[in-house]
């Protein structure tokens, strides 16, 4: 499966602090906020990624990630020039896709729970047709909202409603088969001239093959897209880390404990930040 990231958009929502530095790039206490889907779609399996932004912000995150060898993973960059909307992901990652399943994470969208890794993982190998998340929100007027039938199926999915039907809201972590770029091809745009992700999740609705999967009350999401959310989202990452002695979303723990890189790779990479961060690298072998 491949894996896209979307760290585009103008970041209007962040402003005056976007208009300088892409909001991905952030830090979300220790760590910068593009790492958060790195990591969870390492999770669920994925080696080789598309991250998509701006023109004037690719360089920045290749200076960040490079081509991802470090973390035995492969990343490729593509420019938005005009933010099209989430499904513009599949056109302009066409031919990264080729034959295969796409799973497209937003950059701003943290995710962290107990078996959350797992969960991805079974998704990947059983990947067909759609799957998306539902997670419960006090205010969901700002999301996707799916409203779900009596046997907890999605029967409706509505894009920032008014009156939304229920209160989950669909996070920003989607697994698709290859249908995807056909599908995103014949979206017609919405009212804010955007091919709406809601769209294609509603063709796989229409076709009955969207799977809906529901996010435990245990699972923390987080959009770090707005000041409350990103000073919550790290808040949230330093609280726990500062509890439990271990880090959220840090990519060499992730590539190290799936194997794709070994003992020494990871001291290497430690030597590169002297400091705590380099210090957990340093403990996880010991
Ligand atoms: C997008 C999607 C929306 C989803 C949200 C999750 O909204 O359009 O359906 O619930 O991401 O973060 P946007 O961030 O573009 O407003």
């Amino acid at each position: 499966m491949k894996g896209i990231i979307l760290a585009g958009g103008r970041g209007s929502r962040l402003y005056p602090i976007t208009r300088g530095i892409s909001k991905q790039l952030f830090p979300v206490y220790d760590k910068p906020m593009i790492y958060h889907p790195i990591t969870t779609l390492m999770l669920a399996g994925v080696t080789d990624f598309l991250i998509i932004s701006t023109p004037q912000a690719l360089p920045t995150f290749r200076e960040l990630l490079g081509d991802g060898g470090q973390w035995g993973v492969s990343f490729q960059y593509a420019a938005q020039g005009e933010p099209r909307g989430l499904a513009d992901a599949f056109l302009i990652g066409e031919e990264f896709i080729g034959g295969d399943p796409v799973a497209l994470a937003l950059g701003d969208n943290i995710f962290h729970g107990a078996g959350l890794g797992e969960q991805l993982e079974d998704i990947n190998r059983g990947n067909q047709g759609a799957t998306i998340f539902g997670y419960t929100v006090a205010d969901p007027s700002s999301f996707g909202v799916v409203e779900q039938g009596p046997d907890g199926k999605a029967i409706s999915i509505e894009e920032k409603p008014k009156n939304p039907k229920s209160n989950l809201a669909v996070t920003g972590l989607y697994f698709y088969d290859n249908q995807v770029v056909e599908i995103a091809k014949s979206v017609e745009p919405s009212k804010r001239g955007e091919i709406e992700i809601t769209a294609v999740n509603n063709a796989y609705l229409q076709r009955g093959q969207l799977d809906l999967k529901v996010l435990p009350r245990g699972t923390a999401w987080l959009d770090a897209g707005t000041f409350d959310g990103l000073l919550q989202a790290a808040e949230y990452v330093h609280a726990v880390e500062k509890r439990t002695g271990t880090k959220i979303a840090c990519p060499e723990e992730v590539a190290w404990h799936i194997g794709l890189i070994d003992d020494a790779q990871v001291r290497a990479l430690a030597a590169d930040h002297r400091n705590e961060y380099g210090d957990y690298l340093l403990r996880l072998v010991g």
